[in-house]
């Protein structure tokens, strides 16, 4: 599948540690409305199962590691987010799942508009339908 991407942030590493500088229109392709962040994850409970009508997203995993699956409603794929230098770029319609967080991972996303319910699509078979009815008009 072509949507998701992958994107390398720039590390500024020294004696000191990691600084990782996340910016909207520069290393995140939008504007960014809303912050949030999942932590005290469990490993065997993944998380997600949705996609989002309009929304766009950008995650990184802060600490630890989990991987996520994409799927844009005609291929999937799995992406490992294991570095705090890792960033992935959620665009709208695409169906997103999260799995296997390690213990005491730390998953930051940046969202371009605030939270709406109305947004989201969280039945599988109701997204393939909107893919594909999309596809056909
Ligand atoms: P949910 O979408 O189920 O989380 P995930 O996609 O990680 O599985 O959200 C969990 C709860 O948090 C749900 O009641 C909605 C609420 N929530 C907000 O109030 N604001 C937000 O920005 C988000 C992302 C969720």
């Amino acid at each position: 599948m072509s949507n998701p991407e992958l994107v390398s942030l720039r590390g500024f590493t020294d004696g000191r540690g990691l600084l990782v500088s996340l910016e909207q229109f520069r290393n995140v392709p939008f504007s960014i409305q809303r912050i949030y962040f999942l932590t005290d994850l469990k490993t065997e409970l993944p998380r997600g199962f949705h996609a989002h009508r309009k929304l766009q997203q950008f995650a990184v995993c802060l600490a630890g590691s989990c991987e996520m699956i994409l799927d844009d409603g005609k291929s999937k794929t799995t992406v490992l987010l294991d570095e705090p230098t890792k960033g992935i770029f959620i665009d709208k319609m695409i169906w997103h799942e999260m799995h296997k967080f390690s213990p005491g991972a730390v998953f930051l996303v940046l969202a371009s508009d605030h939270y709406d319910e109305s947004d989201y699509i969280r039945e599988y078979p109701q997204f393939l339908k909107m893919v594909y009815d999309t596809q056909i008009k």
